[in-house]
């Protein structure tokens, strides 16, 4: 993939045949706007006054042809109030742009945002940042099956930023680019097809993406696991030919602390077909995505390593395939989890909850961590309860959740807090075995009892979240800074949180 070079300078000459100029609600023409518009003799304006479904609202685009001069057009980028306009506003923004700017094929681009604007919520650098972040993360392609001619799809090379934050802004940009390139390896784990993407092709890929990086990585095979007496997880790969996986990743940023790690927990199931419970036949293709909860922690593993964070963070991924056949778990079977607990199960489709179980209880054994944050696209009923906007995020700690939800903020997630409850984990207690994976309301609260079944397998006084991120993972339309397809979502959420909770 190929994605456009950004860069940031102070004078505005660089060649182009596009430039970007801001404008401002009610028209308003920013600095630099206003002088091009004196040099073409008011035509902006003009243009403008004949064009009046454009508003500038953030976000809002609109282009205009220009002759004589050394660029060919000029894309006028709404920017809102600018007493209000703030860093998430700037990203949408600026992946909208790269919309209008792939549209109107500009091969080369200058955006223009030098001069002084009087921002209540942003600084000039921010500004410039942020407008490169929404730019790059709007970008991202997943081409890497299609045979035809690439280049046709990919016309624009290189955007300037001329801003007189120039040097800030290439600081800043610097480590906002880890992230992305955190959140490009999460997409592209959660766009590979389950054919490729298997546990143990996974676990390889892992490896290989990370060690580069200085991370730690080990991969439990199912004989290891089969020793510990990992029965869950083992449980619900059982079914599948490819054997399961777990995946350990170890980032040591900070030698001299003494402080227990952060963990990171994701559910990587990478394909659900429900299993002997089996689901219906649409839409299944989408299930190659049940493992995007790992694809966030391994996507947060290569952001802090890329920007080679002071902070030491575990990342565990349980990896299987949930497949129905001759070998699969059955409804009724009673399986023992690595905690001890046994474990009725009533549905086979709910197995995100036995994989992260074990994951869970082998990253508190080994590590004893003071922070756990799990992911998963664990329920079909947190889309129910929030759509495909919010996350679902269930957190033992006030204190733990309001740095996840000020994390989320400043990096244009969004988090929503579910409760916990005494009578969600009750809910999960069965007549037979010590829990049962199926909710006495079934499907009610869907999110909640799945919360509660994980909330048996956390122990002591560790603090723990768990982000449900099933509506959040994959979207099927394009959003301002997401391309349809694999989302990468919590990747920059978890690297601010390490940043906000352990580097400060
Ligand atoms: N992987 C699914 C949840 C899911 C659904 C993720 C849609 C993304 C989009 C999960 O394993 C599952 O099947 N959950 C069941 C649980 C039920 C059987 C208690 C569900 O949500 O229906
Ligand atoms: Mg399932
Ligand atoms: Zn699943």
């Amino acid at each position: 993939m190929t994605t456009p070079t950004i860069l940031f300078q102070k004078s505005d000459d660089a060649k182009a045949d596009t430039i970007v100029l801001g404008v401002f609600e009610k028209n308003t023409l920013s600095d630099m706007a206003e002088i091009v518009n004196d040099n073409l003799d008011g035509g902006i304006a003009a243009f403008l006054k004949d064009n009046t479904s454009f508003t500038a609202k953030s976000g809002q685009t609109i282009k205009m042809t220009v002759q004589g001069q050394s660029y060919n057009q000029i894309i006028l980028l709404g920017l809102g109030d600018p007493k209000t306009l703030n860093t998430q506003d700037t990203e949408n923004a600026g992946g909208k742009l790269f919309g209008a700017l792939k549209v109107a094929n500009a091969k080369q681009t200058n955006i223009l945002l030098n001069g002084s604007v009087d921002y209540k919520n942003i600084s000039a650098t921010e500004l410039a940042v942020h407008l490169a972040v929404g730019l790059h993360l709007k970008s991202y392609k997943f081409e890497k099956y299609k045979t035809g001619d690439k280049e046709k799809t990919s016309g624009v090379k290189k955007i300037v930023i001329t801003t007189n934050a120039h040097l800030e802004a290439t600081k800043s940009y610097k480590a906002h680019k880890s992230a992305c390139d955190g959140v490009f390896l999460a997409r592209d784990l959660i766009n590979e097809p389950p054919n490729t993407l298997h546990p143990e092709s996974y676990a390889e890929l892992v490896k290989k993406e990370l060690k580069p990086l200085e991370v730690e990585v080990e991969i439990l095979d199912e004989k290891k696991m089969q020793k510990l007496g990992m029965g869950a997880l083992l449980a619900v790969g059982q079914g599948s030919i490819r054997e399961s996986r777990l995946v350990i990743m170890k980032w040591n940023g900070n030698k001299k602390s003494k402080k227990s790690p952060l963990a990171l927990v994701g559910k990587g199931v990478t394909f659900d077909t429900g299993g002997i419970s089996l689901k219906p036949g649409a839409d299944m293709d989408l299930m190659k995505m049940d493992m995007g909860g790992s694809a966030a922690v391994v996507g947060a593993m290569k952001a802090i390593a890329s920007r080679k964070a002071k902070a030491n963070v575990i990342g565990i991924i349980g990896l299987v395939e949930n497949m129905p056949s001759d070998r699969a778990y059955r409804p009724g079977d009673i399986i023992t989890s690595y905690a001890g607990k046994t474990i009725e199960v009533l549905n086979t489709d709910a197995e995100g909850r036995l994989v992260l179980a074990d994951a869970l209880t082998y990253v508190q054994k080994k590590y004893n961590p003071d922070t756990i944050i799990d992911l998963a696209t664990l329920t079909g009923a947190i889309m129910v309860a929030l759509g495909y906007e919010y996350c679902g995020a269930f957190a033992n700690d006030n204190d733990l959740w309001e740095t996840i939800s000020e994390s989320a903020d400043q990096t244009n997630e969004k988090f929503w807090r579910m409760p916990l409850d005494e009578a969600y984990r009750k809910e999960m207690e069965s007549d037979v075995a010590d829990l049962k994976n199926l909710g006495s309301l079934g499907r009610w609260g869907g999110a909640c009892s799945a919360a509660g079944f994980l909330e048996h397998f956390i122990e002591g006084k560790t603090k723990w979240a768990h982000i449900d991120i099933a509506g959040t993972a994959w979207w099927k339309s394009d959003k301002p800074t997401t391309p349809k397809g694999g989302t990468g979502f919590a990747v920059r959420t978890l690297d601010a949180f390490v940043k906000n909770s352990y580097e400060k």
